[in-house]
């Protein structure tokens, strides 16, 4: 047993333009659907506002303000030893508009910078294309993901990046946690659909058919856009290698009743879904029956499945936060989550925004992926969202999160003795950013504390947590040393 990790086994961390960078109108980039998201909190959700409201406060404008900091937020990740970090082009810096004829050059030269700088201490980009970005304005003119040519902008963007990044960049994803649009989370952020203003971000909530019909339709045009993306990145570069992100979770039927099992069967495809198309090049088996229980109708042309069987991915990667359980019985708790949402698990303990801390179910979901796909596995979100405090001296002594990476970090070992080839581990937020589903700053993922409060007041200021010096003995060690 305690099989060590690989020798080039990637540690790093994991970060999204909309939620670290701010500089919102910097630098010619346009708005995004995400810079039209407000402020949330646990119980008050985050709203969408087609129009932005100087009276409300917009997380993404400012965020940690990645955009200035980042050779000093490179040099902390560097001194941590990473191997890897994961960030995302904001496509609004890149297309302002997302349908402009011409490139941003200036949005071009800041990304250049930022993987330069990684560059310089041996640090491998992991670049996600489309992470909750879609140029505001494609959203406003074309309804986002519903309208076809948007994948053409798509590919425009893709091609411009692909090509400005060559040497720079090797590992790409297409889009972060596809599968969000099958939750009811994505109709503004991860499918650009028009959305009404005022409109919140609402978690697992029952779609009509028409609403589900336009979620389906639009994430049909995001296979379709993947698989040519993967085809047009090694025309470009041979060597480059495109992967599939997925919202991971692990469901577990909540008894023993074969009604549960089968519940638990149908929610672990939440995990299948977008994978198969992605990996497999096609619509899994379930669909149509799926696709009738939903009332969805969707149109393709006559191209596209030739299109999905010749862009399959060449890795498959996923974020876990928590598993759940599954079944039928109404009269039961609910556990909260981002986006895996159900019945809470009596054995095991939650966050305090009660997601459920779950490090065997990594193990499980591990397991299970690469029994279906046999590819390569990368671990690109995992972590704890807390509220950190500073004691006197000013330091945030996070015991609670060191112990949450390490009982992962335990179970991904575990998943590598079961023989599953995990290649990399980059936790969410590794510096401290707006909460995506909160848009909160306190709740905090971070091995870096920033000096920000929910509303964007502070000093902007780095300091390293416990669980800094913690990571970098970590990865120092190969994962061997977890301990305090
Ligand atoms: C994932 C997203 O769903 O979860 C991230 O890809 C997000 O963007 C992360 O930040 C954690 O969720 P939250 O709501 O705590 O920020």
């Amino acid at each position: 047993m305690n099989k060590p990790f690989p020798e080039n086994f990637y540690w790093g961390g994991a970060v999204a333009a909309n939620q670290c960078e701010g500089g919102y109108r910097e630098g010619g980039k346009g708005e995004s659907v995400c810079d039209h998201m407000t402020d949330g909190s646990r119980t008050a959700p985050r709203l969408y506002t087609n129009t932005l409201d100087p009276e409300k406060y917009y997380p993404s404008h400012n965020a940690i303000d990645f955009y200035h900091h980042y050779k000093e937020d490179i040099a902390l990740f560097a001194e941590m030893g990473f191997k890897m970090f994961r960030l995302s082009i904001n496509w609004s810096r890149i297309y302002p508009n997302g349908d402009d004829a011409q490139p941003n050059r200036e949005g071009i030269e800041f990304y250049r910078n930022v993987f330069q700088e990684l560059k310089k201490y041996g640090i491998e980009p992991l670049v996600t294309l489309h992470h909750y970005e879609v140029p505001y304005h494609l959203s406003d003119a074309y309804d986002g993901w519903f309208d076809r040519r948007t994948i053409d902008c798509f590919l425009r963007y893709c091609e411009t990046v692909f090509t400005e990044y060559l040497g720079l960049v090797k590992y790409w994803l297409t889009f972060n946690e596809i599968n969000s649009a099958q939750m009811g989370i994505g109709d503004p952020l991860s499918l650009g659909l028009r959305t009404a203003d005022g409109a919140g971000k609402s978690f697992g909530a029952k779609a009509t058919p028409e609403e589900s019909t336009r979620r389906y339709q639009a994430l049909h045009h995001q296979f379709v856009a993947s698989a040519k993306a993967v085809q047009m990145a090694h025309r470009i570069d041979p060597a480059y290698r495109v992967g599939c992100m997925v919202a991971g979770g692990a469901f577990y039927p909540f008894t023993p009743n074969p009604d549960d099992v089968l519940k638990a069967q149908a929610e672990m495809r939440m995990n299948y879904f977008c994978g198969d198309v992605q990996v497999r090049g096609a619509y899994p088996y379930f669909t149509q029956r799926m696709f009738e229980e939903l009332g969805v109708q969707i149109h393709t042309e006559p191209e596209d499945a030739e299109t999905l069987r010749a862009g399959t991915v060449d890795f498959y990667t996923f974020s876990y936060y928590m598993s759940t359980c599954s079944t039928v019985d109404t009269d039961v708790e609910k556990a909260n989550g981002n986006a895996v949402v159900g019945v809470k698990n009596p054995y095991i303990p939650s966050s305090d925004w009660g997601w459920q801390i779950d490090p065997k179910g990594l193990r499980f979901l591990l397991n299970e992926l690469y029994g279906r796909y046999q590819l390569p596995i990368m671990i690109v979100e995992n972590g704890l969202g807390a509220e950190d405090h500073l004691d006197a001296d000013g330091h945030v002594h996070d015991q609670y999160r060191i112990a949450y990476l390490r009982d992962h970090i335990r179970q991904i070992r575990e998943a590598i003795e079961d023989g599953v080839p995990v290649q990399a581990y980059t936790p969410w937020g590794c510096i401290d950013l707006v909460s995506l589903s909160t848009g909160e700053m306190r709740k905090r993922y971070g091995f870096i504390y920033v000096d920000l409060d929910d509303k964007g007041h502070g000093s902007f200021a780095r300091s390293k947590k416990d669980s800094f010096d913690w990571y970098r003995k970590v990865i120092a060690s190969n994962g061997t040393d977890l301990e305090d």
